[in-house]
């Protein structure tokens, strides 16, 4: 599955972010889309933010106006060399996030945006045990990805983006309970809201 967009859309940044920005109006725009999962957290500019698969920074150009202590880490060294030049502010390491170089208990805030689709099902259980131990007792884990559409209507645009960019990993995601998943693992889920007909799932969840 995808097609040569895919590739296209990591080798020129330009691509994604258009793609990223028409697919957020679905929502109200990028804006918003960006502080979706961020809603009602108390963050200040003390508060550990780590943005988890940070990419170019889309994100983390987002976390840095509220806090000043922003990690990215991504296993890309292109996005990494990207995310330093479009987002100073942040501090960035190059690591697998099934293996990231941090102590436990270390961030308040752990912030994962439309990177999880990229994960197998194991893969995604192994990053979000990381990320539990990673965060302080009390920390929140953001999440914002793909969902399976409650509403039809949203099915074709949704399977034709699925078909064009994203691989058999976007599949195995909106056929998982992600909150359960996150429950066994000793989150409490305290919010599941889903937008775009369905198409679109942010998750909060607490240590
Ligand atoms: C679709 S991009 C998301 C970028 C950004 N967070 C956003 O909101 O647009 C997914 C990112 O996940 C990174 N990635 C994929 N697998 C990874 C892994 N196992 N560990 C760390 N980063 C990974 C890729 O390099 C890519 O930058």
């Amino acid at each position: 599955m995808a097609t040569i967009l895919r590739d296209w859309s990591y080798r020129y940044q330009w691509l994604y972010d258009g793609i990223s920005r028409i697919a957020a109006l679905s929502v109200g725009g990028e804006s918003r889309f960006r502080r979706l999962a961020l809603q009602d957290l108390s963050i200040n500019q003390d508060t550990k933010i780590l943005d988890l698969c940070c990419g170019s920074g889309q994100a983390t150009q987002f976390l840095v106006k509220y806090s000043q202590s922003v990690t990215g880490l991504d296993a890309s060294p292109l996005s990494l060399r990207r995310a330093q030049q479009n987002v100073p502010q942040a501090e960035y390491v190059e690591a697998f996030a099934e293996k990231m170089p941090f102590p436990d208990n270390y961030f308040e805030i752990v912030h994962t945006s439309v990177a999880m689709h990229e994960m197998e099902p194991q893969q995604r259980r192994q990053i979000f045990q990381q990320v539990y131990r990673v965060l302080k007792p009390g920390g929140i884990f953001t999440m914002v990805d793909f969902h399976r559409p409650t509403n039809l209507l949203f099915w074709p645009g949704f399977a034709v983006f699925l078909w064009l960019f994203e691989t058999e990993t976007s599949w195995q995601l909106i056929e998982s309970d992600v909150p359960a998943v996150l429950s066994e693992i000793g989150f409490e889920v305290s919010r599941h809201a889903l937008y775009a007909g369905g198409s679109l799932q942010v998750i909060q969840a607490k240590k």
